[in-house]
């Protein structure tokens, strides 16, 4: 499973990337908005940060103007993928940038039948938003293992990429449901790396290693 980094924070991609286990970004008009910087030059520095796909969201809500952000979003670096919403308008854009080539990641999925639209479309990439379903109390990860069925019923190419992640559990469900793309936090990516154990056991193998190797003066 690919792991995203869900942020438009250049610290934050800069720490994920130094472990070596990130293989792209998503971001959303939020993201972006929170770092104060224009659209285009942010996702061209995290372009020079992260060698992956790189997800930039339209902010149009008309789909001409959608298909024409898109171009420009998609010509700003070859690891672009266009994000579009899943509204009426948001899939006619989809289905017209897929068809010049530029991939797109279709974002806001809370149903396995706005999927099937999607992918239909010829969506690149499909984000169903698991956190934001569990928040209104059903269940998220079921939306992400329907749509798998469905897409492996029919062969569709779209890549599930389970989205709004908001701790470690939400990340191992997801690749035991075979999602092919988790993003997450910094923060969750972060806390993947923990276990109580690991930190004791290390600490005990420093202890015996330093016993042995590199006792402290005699007493006395
Ligand atoms: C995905 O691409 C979205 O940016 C993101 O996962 C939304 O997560 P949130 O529900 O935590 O805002």
């Amino acid at each position: 499973m690919k792991f995203f980094l869900d942020t438009a924070n250049l610290d934050e991609l800069r720490r994920g990337t130094a472990w070596g286990i990130v293989d792209g970004v998503t971001t959303n008009p939020s993201l972006i908005a929170k770092e104060g910087k224009p659209l285009e030059e942010h996702i061209r520095e995290i372009c020079g940060i992260i060698d992956g796909d790189i997800s930039a969201e339209v902010v149009a809500t008309t789909s001409p103007e959608m298909i024409g952000e898109g171009r420009k979003l998609a010509k700003i670096h070859r690891n672009v993928v266009v994000k579009c919403p899943l509204t009426r308008d948001g899939i006619v854009a989809t289905k017209e940038l897929a068809s010049e080539g530029i991939r797109v990641n279709v974002t806001l999925c809370f149903s396995a039948n706005q999927a099937l639209i999607a992918a239909k479309a010829g969506a690149y990439i499909i984000s169903p938003f698991v956190g934001r379903v569990d928040d209104i109390g059903w269940t998220g990860m079921d939306l992400v293992r329907d749509i798998l069925q469905i897409y492996r019923n029919y062969g569709y190419k779209t890549q599930v990429l389970a989205a709004s992640l908001r701790s470690p559990t939400h990340v191992s469900q997801a690749a035991l449901a075979g999602s092919h793309i988790a993003t997450m936090p910094f923060k969750v990516l972060d806390m993947l790396f923990n276990h109580p154990l690991t930190d004791k056991g290390l600490d005990q193998f420093m202890k015996d290693w330093n016993k042995a190797f590199h006792p402290g003066p005699a007493a006395g």
